[in-house]
């Protein structure tokens, strides 16, 4: 097996983030140097608590988890209680995390970490609003060119907006931010909605968590809360499982397709702040930028999920 790729997970758990930190760290083909937290579905120090809460559920309290910035760069933070919960991890009773809290700080971690090791060896997974990583970007701008590759969860274009009719959540939360990383020139795979919106947690995927013990209970509570706000919303058989399709990608980039195309962000107007303007048709000149994927093999996608959280 070639070497375990090196990642920072940079997030704000969120059912669908924790669920992506435990496949991370049930998958020998990433290394997780560090997971930073960040303001998004809940405030930062709730974020950061979540994160230790999971890490703890995969018995992995080692893990060094950071809190990063505690507001978007330009707005007040708008936050997803109404799907998330008030503890940004409803569905299951969890205990407080008995793992420390790093006292860097998470964009300091990933200034320091991206100096410290090779060149192009460290891939970013941004799955919360993306302020921690235009931060470092804005501060050590020498870190840019060092970056192996980012791959987030973001934006849309034919599924166009769940927070606003125009904007999907990680991007309008801060839209300065995401224009930073878009425009930033680092190798860029983006997982809109287009994609999670079509892994759908139907009651057939849940069934394999079913026998999986407490991890698997964990996992179905968080499931059971997360998506009653979609299936409400869009009437869909299930909740898009958003953040785990970053991880899934690095695993098995073959699950997805998509296009190498243009993706802009808006950033003036407020009735479509947080926009993806994705050049999806090739209707302007304008220099192709990101990996934008379209689709998604659902059914291997859960079955890596099943497989791989299992052994946890
Ligand atoms: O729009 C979905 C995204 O916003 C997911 O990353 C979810 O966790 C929230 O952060
Ligand atoms: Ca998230």
């Amino acid at each position: 097996m070639t070497q375990p790729r090196k990642i920072i997970i940079d997030t704000d758990p969120g059912q669908d983030d924790a669920v992506a930190i435990l496949l991370a760290l049930a998958s020998p083909e990433v290394d997780v140097l560090g997971i930073t937290a960040v303001a998004g579905n809940v405030p930062v120090a709730l974020t950061a608590k979540n994160a230790r809460k999971v890490c703890e559920v995969a018995g992995r309290p080692d893990v060094l988890v950071y809190a990063g910035c505690e507001k978007p760069m330009a707005h007040t933070l708008v936050t997803a209680e109404h799907v998330h919960g008030v503890s940004g991890l409803d569905g299951i009773e969890l205990p407080d995390p008995k793992m420390p809290l790093q006292d860097q700080h998470g964009v300091d971690f990933i200034i320091d970490t991206l100096r410290a090791e090779p060149s192009g060896t460290v891939t970013l997974c941004p799955m919360g609003p993306l302020t921690n990583i235009a931060t470092a970007f804005e501060r050590a701008p020498d870190i840019i060119a060092r970056v192996q590759e980012i791959v987030l969860m973001g934006g849309a274009y034919f599924e166009v907006g769940n927070i606003t009719p125009a904007a999907e959540f990680n991007i309008y939360v801060d839209p300065e931010a995401a224009e930073i990383v878009f425009k930033s020139g680092v190798k860029l795979v983006v997982m809109p909605l287009d994609v999670t919106h079509k892994a759908l947690v139907t009651q057939e995927r849940l069934d394999p968590f079913k026998a999986m013990g407490h991890v698997g209970d964990v996992v179905l509570g968080w499931m059971d809360f997360f998506e009653r706000f979609d299936i409400e919303k869009y009437g869909s058989a299930g909740g898009p499982l958003h953040d785990p399709t970053v991880i899934a990608y690095l695993i098995n980039p073959d699950m997805f397709s998509g296009r190498f195309i243009n993706v802009e962000i808006e950033t003036k107007s407020e009735l479509t702040r947080g926009m993806t303007v994705a050049d999806w048709w090739g209707v302007t000149d304008r220099a192709p930028n990101a990996m934008f994927m379209g689709d998604i093999d659902a059914d291997a996608f859960f079955d890596l999920l099943n497989q791989r959280i299992a052994t946890l």
